[in-house]
């Protein structure tokens, strides 16, 4: 079983990813084709790539409207969070499928750069190229890095590929500008681009629209308490010196997806009931997609809200905090967490409100997350430093 991988950011994918696909299944004798959409950037590089959620939601949707039985998806790499290694994505395969013949796919511009990446001794053992080139070139035109490569154990074989006339920047760009790009993309991509609002001009709000956005979306008693929130961000970040305007966004939409319905948060790729623990992750994807935020203290703020994190960030302590010190909160838990905070400070009030949480779960018997203890771990230890 010869199995093609088809790598890629994916963002978004389009006709021309589908058409080479096809051409080198045929041109290179494949028995099937796995798209492997590659995982979310660390943050410190983050360029603004769309969630990795989102990216395999389009490859699916893609490789569904195809019907093409030989094509499928791996989230083998989304799921990984952060930059992977090819070798570490081979090693996977060959232990989920020891018998698999993994030829990897890649652009004949790229096998200059072969040797760079990590192990690619091991990377050579383990898989077999099919390099791609465009009508105009021939594989003469790669005969320097073959003949090294070869030397060095690689297995590579060539395939001529239709040209494609548009490439993914393009396809975000013209949607930035307004353009219609729907001719180049699958209609199911189109409508999810749609649904989620990638790829537009317009989508970073200034406060007030994506208050008045929020509001529209939210019960108002939930809207209420995500400006409480947004409030008293804004109010713990002067004393402790974070931006007024970080925690304002942090604060506003931290929520923005409570109200999801379990269908909406599968659409997101999120599955469980636990609606509590789904809609941190769930609001990251609304504020990055909807709300532009880039800001990557104020996604993971939001991102671990709900459950805390080891080694969160000052913002990410304030909004965590705050979602239990804002003036609608109620309640003896609630007065606790505001007297900490108010009297010994920021990581503190973070301490109490793990102990506080995990104890209020016990007391339910109900499952305690590990996040949450870890986070208390953390913090206990940070501050006996
Ligand atoms: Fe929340
Ligand atoms: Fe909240």
């Amino acid at each position: 079983m010869r199995i093609g991988i088809f790598g890629g950011t994916f963002d978004p994918i389009h006709k021309g990813h589908i058409d080479v696909a096809s051409a080198v299944f045929n041109a290179a004798g494949l028995d099937r084709v796995i798209f492997m959409p590659t995982g979310d950037p660390p943050h410190k590089v983050h360029r603004n790539v769309t969630p990795g959620i989102l990216r395999l939601q389009m490859v699916q949707a893609a490789i569904r409207e195809t019907g093409n039985p030989k094509f499928s998806v791996s989230d083998m790499e989304i799921r990984r969070n952060g930059y992977t290694y090819t070798v570490d994505t081979l090693r996977s395969l060959h232990a989920q499928d020891p018998d698999g013949e993994y030829v990897w796919i890649i652009g004949a511009d790229v096998l200059a750069d072969l040797k760079h990446w990590k192990d690619y001794h091991q990377v050579f053992r383990l898989c077999s190229f099919v390099a791609m080139y465009r009508p105009g070139y021939s594989r003469e035109d790669f005969r320097t890095e073959y003949m090294e490569l070869t030397r060095e154990g690689a297995r590579i074989q060539f395939a001529e590929v239709p040209s494609v006339d548009i490439s993914s920047t393009e396809i975000r760009s013209g949607c930035e500008a307004g353009r219609n790009m729907d001719g180049w993309l699958p209609g199911s991509v189109a409508e999810i681009i749609r649904e989620n609002g990638l790829y537009q001009r317009d989508k970073h709000k200034n406060l007030e629209t994506a208050a008045q956005e929020l509001q529209n979306r939210l019960s108002p008693s939930r809207y209420a308490h995500s400006i409480g929130v947004m409030e008293e961000a804004m109010r713990i970040g002067r004393k402790v010196g974070v931006p007024e305007d970080k925690c304002a966004w942090a604060g506003l939409l931290h929520d923005g997806a409570r109200e999801f319905t379990k269908a909406q948060y599968a659409w997101l790729g999120l599955e469980g009931d636990n609606g509590a623990l789904l809609h941190a992750k769930a609001s990251e994807i609304l504020a990055a997609t909807r709300y532009g935020v880039e800001d990557p203290d104020i996604l993971e703020a939001i991102a671990c809200h709900t459950t805390g994190k080891p080694g969160m960030g000052t913002l990410a302590q304030i909004l965590f905090v705050a979602d239990y010190t804002e003036a609608g909160r109620e309640g003896p838990h609630f007065d606790k967490v505001r007297d900490v905070l108010n009297r010994e400070g920021l990581l503190p009030a973070v301490l109490a409100e793990c102990e506080m949480t995990i104890a209020h779960l016990e007391e339910q018997g109900k499952p305690i997350c590990q996040d949450t203890k870890d986070t208390r771990d953390w913090a206990r230890g940070k501050l006996q430093e």
